[in-house]
């Protein structure tokens, strides 16, 4: 027996015999049959394409005379990428959802190949079928097409028997490979609308969050402006100074689940300064009423969302419940670089006396939370001291620059 190449690795030569196909004439074809298994499977896609799949390749299976049968689908990431077994029936059904390399696999040369292609006992080449146990002394594996015209995976049929599958074998494979890859697209297509039904869905959620957090914020700052100004015209200048500056703030933070969208801030500082702005003190010339400082860092787009709207939930609730209520309340933000982590510290001072920690949590703690851990994969603390909140928050380096 001779030797063959594949990507420069000595495979027995005969790995592959799909010129075996050709040579073997259709023997069992029951075009009848066929035809009245796919129509009936077609008509009730439409209604429910993740049932129809195993269904699909059940028939695959049977029309084919394989004891077992599976549809592998390409994942890209992380480069070269994996093939994912799903759907599997018969005798491999337990390895359902198994991954196999892209560039080491019966399925990745069909990828290559574009077309149907037959393997004889590929596990004495292949370790990792081997390592699973598994015999395979013949699999017909056919591209499937998910949409455009790159195959994005195989449907295969596994024979027990050596010199089973034939020419006739390979259409009908091709031919439920092409409903089974229109029966995923329209999956596909649906949990598309569904993660973006669910998106929306927080989005208003979050909307109706911020219009609630925005008329308090307003509220507070008419109250005090009213408390400090010394006439209308007065009030109404510095009412309307603090209003741009709370319509830039928001501005910062803006919600998007597509990337790159540019908030043309880069610089932590400056974002810092812009999220507090609208909280600074009503009295000209009063001394700032937050200390900010930290090593300069730029950020990415999606970071300096994120951490606007960090630190904008917590300016909020300082206005709503802590230092930011008292016309001399004070907060401290501070962050530095701890190994991997950029660490923030937030610490009010001088706004009413915390009792105790608060027994509920609203939505703004629920975004904070979706936001430092989902967002950045990082942490967060919070420290209920009486004479203020301080909270502190990791965020790994690298997912700044995001
Ligand atoms: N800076 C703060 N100072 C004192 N109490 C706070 C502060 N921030 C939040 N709290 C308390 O934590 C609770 C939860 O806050 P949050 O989840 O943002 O909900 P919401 O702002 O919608 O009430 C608030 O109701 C308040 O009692
Ligand atoms: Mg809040």
């Amino acid at each position: 027996m001779g030797s063959l190449s594949v990507l420069g690795f000595d495979a027995p030569g005969d790995l592959y015999i799909t010129s075996e196909l050709d040579r073997r004439p259709a023997r069992d074809a029951d075009p009848l049959r066929e035809k009245l298994a796919l129509q009936d499977l077609a008509a009730k896609m439409a209604d429910n394409p993740e049932e129809m799949l195993p269904r699909f390749v059940d028939l695959a299976m049977e029309l084919t005379g394989g004891i077992s049968a599976g549809l592998s689908l390409y994942e890209e990431n992380p480069s070269p990428g994996v093939f994912r077994w799903r759907y599997l029936r018969g005798a491999l059904a337990p390895f359902e959802n198994a991954t196999t390399p892209r560039n080491f696999s019966p399925c990745g040369i069909t990828l290559d190949q574009n077309k149907p292609v037959l393997s004889h006992h590929p596990e004495r080449f292949y370790n990792w079928i081997s390592d699973a146990h598994i015999e395979v002394p013949e699999v017909l594996l056919v591209p499937l097409y998910i949409g455009g015209d790159e195959p994005l995976g195989t449907l295969w049929i596994v024979s027990d028997k050596e010199g089973h599958f034939d020419k006739g074998h390979a259409r009908v494979a091709t031919e439920l490979a092409s409903f089974a890859g229109t029966a995923l697209r329209m999956l596909r297509a649906e949990q598309a609308l569904q993660k973006a039904l669910a998106e929306q869905e927080t989005l208003t959620r979050e909307m109706g969050h911020r219009i609630r957090n925005l008329f308090a914020i307003a509220e507070g700052m008419v109250r005090i402006t009213a408390r400090t100004a010394e006439n209308k015209e007065d009030m109404a200048k510095m009412l309307t100074g603090r209003f741009h500056a709370l319509a830039s703030a928001h501005g910062l933070v803006r919600r998007s689940f597509s990337t790159g969208e540019d908030n043309r801030i880069t610089d932590l500082c400056t974002l810092l300064q812009t999220v507090v702005e609208p909280h600074e003190g009503v009295r000209h010339g009063a001394p700032s009423r937050f200390s900010i400082s930290g090593p300069a860092i730029s950020c990415g787009p999606h970071a300096i969302n994120g951490i606007a709207l960090i630190f904008h939930e917590l300016a909020t609730n300082a206005a709503k419940y802590g230092a930011l209520q008292a016309d001399d309340g004070h907060v401290t933000i501070a962050w530095d670089k701890v190994a991997d982590d950029m660490v923030f510290r937030w610490v009010e001072k001088g706004g009413p006396e915390i009792v105790s920690a608060p027994q509920v949590s609203g939505f703004g703690s629920k975004l904070l939370q979706d936001t430092v851990l989902r967002q950045f994969g990082g942490q967060f603390d919070h420290n209920w001291q009486p004479a203020g909140l301080a909270v502190t928050i990791s965020l790994p380096v690298n997912s700044l620059s995001a």
